[in-house]
């Protein structure tokens, strides 16, 4: 595996590539992320992954400074595993040598929903890096994660609205044994948290399958399961059932659904989700 940590640098190596598999990432790698890998292994070649804690879409009393990072482990797991053929990991002076002034801006009805209400800026900030990133790699696939559903739909969209040529490939998430989806920020959890934390997936397969034994009064659904939650010592942010497609909230109509949620236990926050 090659490890390059400059945009000239990782242009020169790729040179001539039109078949490159792309997963982007902010390190501190596990095995969701090893799973994309295997994913983009499958759509394309060579497999490029990038590690990059990416500024832009931390808010000011977020979690930058202490986000973790792990670039030497990471190395050592990606050369053990032997799925990735390049690694770009750039330094935040390599990815924005001046101020980035020129920033996507989502859609408010995708944008600023759910995450987005819960952290102003993060989609803007995750689709100019992505944005970004792709003008670098180039790829003609990219994998991203349906454990961050929406930023998945949010990349979507982007391409599709601006003509990329990158198609989006989604990857299902990834779980610890006890249904907590694997996270590089389940390390902050300490240990009384860490065994509290599967409720969240819990709660989220329980309103599924409330949803499919016919449930149809979704927000007493949502508040039941925000609810369960904060009894449980929780300070759940969102609960909320929406389209799969758009994330809109929805009608009368049969689309195919998605429950998603954000809560903090304690210092941390974690989402999730459930298809229904
Ligand atoms: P990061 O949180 O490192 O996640 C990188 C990719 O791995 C994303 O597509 C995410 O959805 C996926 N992922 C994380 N945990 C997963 C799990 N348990 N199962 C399956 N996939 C999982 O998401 C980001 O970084 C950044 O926002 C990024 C897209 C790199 C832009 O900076």
């Amino acid at each position: 595996m090659n490890v390059i940590h400059s945009v000239a640098e990782l242009r020169a190596a790729l040179r001539g590539q039109d078949r490159i598999a792309f997963v982007p990432t902010m390190g501190n790698l596990h095995a969701g992320h090893l799973a994309l890998m295997q994913t983009a292994r499958a759509h394309g070649d060579p497999v490029v992954a990038s590690i990059f804690v990416n500024p832009l879409q931390f808010g000011a009393n977020e979690d930058f400074d202490r986000y973790p990072r792990t670039l030497h482990d990471d190395i050592a797991t990606l050369r053990a595993h032997n799925v990735v053929d390049t690694l770009f990991a750039p330094t935040v002076a390599e990815m924005y040598p001046e101020p980035q002034g020129f920033r996507v801006q989502p859609p408010g009805d995708l944008g600023d929903i759910l995450e987005g209400e819960f952290r102003p800026g993060f989609f803007s900030g995750v689709a100019t890096v992505v944005l970004k990133l792709f003008s670098c790699v180039q790829p003609r696939v990219a994998v991203f994660g349906k454990k961050d559903y929406q930023q998945w739909r949010v990349v979507h969209a982007m391409c599709r609205q601006f003509s990329l040529p990158t198609e989006i490939v989604a990857g299902e998430t990834t779980r610890e044994p006890d249904g907590l989806a694997m996270s590089s920020r389940n390390r902050y959890l300490d240990a009384a948290e860490r065994a509290e934390a599967p409720r969240l997936y819990r709660e989220l397969c329980a309103l599924r399958d409330r949803i499919r034994a016919g449930g149809g009064d979704f927000p007493a659904l949502e508040a039941r399961a925000a609810n369960a939650l904060a009894a449980a010592g929780w300070q759940p942010e969102y609960v909320a059932i929406r389209r799969q497609t758009d994330l809109d909230r929805p009608g009368d109509e049969q689309a195919p659904l998605v429950a998603l949620a954000a809560a903090r236990l304690g210092t941390t926050r974690l989402i999730d989700n459930v298809e229904i």
